[in-house]
């Protein structure tokens, strides 16, 4: 028994979703996806959120489903790319749980992701330097939220999961 969730943070293409499924199995611990608890919610894609609310519109359903998590024990929790640009959910999710970053190169990212047209921040920026250009504004964000950081380049999913448990 821990008393606090096993959370998943980092940029879209770096495997949270992936990892927190096979953790979630090899943990026996309930999996929540927040991108999916935010369809759920609205009835909406994570497409369709942006259309109909812009970014804005989206992180405020985001902020409010992490905020519903903060004392949730015992889960892993999978969250979506932009979750730490809110100084309010970085501390919603520090205060309880443990937070790993995952992190990949620009490079793997676009490899993992080129052929998935569900992400609006990355619509029409399927270049290195875009991609770049977004992660290094986010890195301090990133590097604010996380307990422990997981280099995610050229490894499997189950080392990357077995990395993941013998740190905790
Ligand atoms: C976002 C990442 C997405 C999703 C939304 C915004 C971001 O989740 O929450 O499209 O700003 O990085 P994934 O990281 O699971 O792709």
């Amino acid at each position: 028994m821990v008393d606090y969730s096993i959370v998943l943070i980092g940029f879209m293409g770096t495997g949270k979703s992936t990892v927190a499924k096979v953790l979630s199995k090899q943990l026996n611990l309930e999996l929540i996806d927040t991108d999916k608890s935010i369809e759920k919610k609205t009835g909406l894609t994570i497409s369709e959120i942006f259309e109909k609310y812009g970014e804005k519109g989206f992180r405020d359903i985001e902020t409010d489903i992490i905020k519903d998590l903060k004392d949730k024990k015992e889960k892993i929790i999978s969250c979506g790319g932009g979750v730490c640009l809110r100084d309010e959910n970085i501390k919603n999710l520090k205060t309880n749980h443990r937070v790993i970053l995952l992190e990949a190169s620009a490079r793997v990212i676009l490899e993992r992701i080129k052929d998935d047209d569900t992400r609006p921040i990355l619509k029409d920026k399927t270049d290195i330097e875009s991609v770049e250009m977004i992660m290094k504004r986010r890195k301090a964000s990133y590097q604010k939220c996380a307990d422990l950081i997981i280099d995610t380049d050229e490894k499997s999913v189950e080392k990357i999961v077995d990395e993941i448990i013998e740190k905790l």
